[in-house]
């Protein structure tokens, strides 16, 4: 397994794999890697035969107040990782190989609707940085497909959209969310929580599983069900940013005819916020 930091050098190695006929996999991390990551790899290497890890805390879809200096950094460990999981090629530019000519001015992929809402709502711009860095990974590789998490529900949804609009050849998979054996999804910003936030974590995604619980009882005041999560969420010490039923395929707000449902959730220990989501059918 290579670590290339430079597009030209990828593209190099990458032309000579599909000299091979290799169908190529692409997995977009920031990394500081945890088995969530692990699995997207392990798909990516069920479906294609020589996958790329891009690894790349990118600054566009940060906020001004958000954690872009202190997000953790860990290429050497990340490599060992990646390693053993059986990854060929890990992609590591700089901030400016990917932006020579700074991020001011510079081009963006804005996907609306799907976008907005949600983690959009309290993320003002998140979402057009993760829609550029995405489409500039994808034009890079060009690969056959690339893998990412389900844990970022509406990330998936808008990278979907805007592969389907721009007709960007890639598939776009998803890969479950990876639980922790108390149910906390995993994520890299689990780090920043002290012990005492740890052990309330998991409330997160019990109040997700009351809310399934709820509705699948056939309960159907979603307000009142959502308001109940949210006191639950309150009392376990959580600052909730935002909790909201859906329809999982189109992500708009869920009503009575909803059959293929997700509860999502984000909502601040401290000063880390966490997101996860549960989908389930009311069919
Ligand atoms: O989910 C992430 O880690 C990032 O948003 C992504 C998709 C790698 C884009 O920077």
């Amino acid at each position: 397994m290579n670590t290339l930091h430079s597009i030209a050098q990828l593209r190099a190695a990458l032309a000579r794999a599909r000299q091979e006929n290799k169908r190529i996999g692409l997995v977009p991390t920031m990394g500081n890697l945890h088995d969530g990551h692990i699995a997207l790899v392990e798909k990516a290497l069920q479906r294609s035969d020589y996958v790329v890890v891009s690894i790349f805390v990118n600054p566009l879809q940060f906020g001004p107040n958000e954690d872009l200096d202190s997000y953790p950094r860990t290429l050497a460990e990340d490599q060992r990782k990646l390693l053993d999981a059986g990854a060929h090629m890990v992609f590591a530019p700089s901030v400016n190989e990917m932006y020579p000519e700074g991020m001011d001015g510079h081009t963006l992929v804005s996907v609306p609707v799907v976008s907005e809402g949600l983690c959009g709502a309290s993320r003002p711009g998140h979402f057009d940085g993760v829609s550029t860095v995405v489409s500039k990974l994808l034009n890079i590789v060009q690969p056959d497909l690339a893998v990412f998490g389900e844990k970022d529900f509406q990330q998936l949804a808008v990278i979907r959209k805007m592969a389907h609009d721009l007709c960007l050849p890639a598939q776009i998979m998803g890969a479950p969310i990876v639980r922790a054996a108390d149910g906390l999804a995993l994520s890299s910003r689990n780090g920043y929580l002290d012990e005492t936030q740890r052990r309330s974590a998991p409330r997160l995604y019990q109040t997700l599983q009351h809310i399934e619980q709820q509705l699948v009882g056939g309960r159907r005041d979603f307000p009142v069900v959502i308001e109940e999560a949210r006191i639950m969420l309150t009392e376990a010490g959580f600052r909730p940013d935002y909790l909201d039923l859906r329809d999982a395929l189109t992500l708009q707000p869920a009503n009575s005819e909803t059959q293929d449902m997700v509860a999502l959730a984000a909502a601040f220990l401290g000063a880390t916020r966490l997101i996860d989501n549960l989908r389930f059918s009311l069919a």
